[in-house]
């Protein structure tokens, strides 16, 4: 008698539980992917480049590569000798700077927004196709308020013949 009592009580308990749980926002328990800001969502639709989205397919692969160091704002880490892209003047010049720049590497010392930055990007020309470049520079030099012409795998293909024999990253002094 006592046993199956307490089996009703037990089972009453678990129902009352389940039911809390369910009935309340389980959302707002958890903080969610997709409020780090440098979530970049796979499932995503991604536009083809040429179309007015074309900043989609350079968002994914800024997210996947560039997004950890320079942050999914485009503000980099000063402080941690990473540069920002938004506003970088870099950035926004002649095609062929950021082009050679995320071919090759980029490396300091350099002095953007009165603070000195000293580090070294490394070259990103094995792992990024000239299509990869050509997008992920066309969203950055769109992106963080930046406002610069699209950039084509041409342009990239023919900077990357150019420089191909190139084995060091190159200094600010260089591109000037
Ligand atoms: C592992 C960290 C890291 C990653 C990942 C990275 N960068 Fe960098 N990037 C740097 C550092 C560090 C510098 C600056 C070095 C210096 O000048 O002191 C830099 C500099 C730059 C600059 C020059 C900015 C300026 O104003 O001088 C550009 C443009 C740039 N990166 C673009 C990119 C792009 C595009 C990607 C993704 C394909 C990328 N970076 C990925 C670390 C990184």
């Amino acid at each position: 008698m006592h046993s199956l009592l307490n089996r009703f009580l037990v089972l009453s308990l678990v129902a009352f539980v389940g039911l809390t749980i369910t009935s309340c926002n389980i959302e707002g328990l958890f903080t969610k992917i997709g409020d780090d800001p440098v979530f970049v969502d796979p499932d995503a639709p991604v536009a083809t480049a040429g179309t007015a989205e074309a900043g989609g397919v350079g968002k994914t692969v800024y997210g996947r590569i560039c997004a950890a160091c320079h942050l999914g704002s485009g503000k980099g880490v000063p402080g941690n000798n990473i540069p920002p892209l938004a506003g970088s003047p870099l950035v926004v010049s002649d095609p062929s700077i950021p082009i050679r720049i995320v071919l090759h590497g980029f490396k300091g010392p350099i002095e953007r927004n009165g603070v000195t930055i000293n580090g070294q990007m490394a070259a990103w020309k094995d792992q990024l196709s000239d299509q990869d470049v050509a997008d992920v520079l066309t969203y950055v030099r769109s992106a963080f308020g930046n406002s610069a012409s699209a950039i084509t795998p041409d342009e990239v293909s023919t900077v990357r013949g150019e420089t191909s024999s190139r084995l060091a990253p190159f200094t600010e002094s260089e591109l000037k």
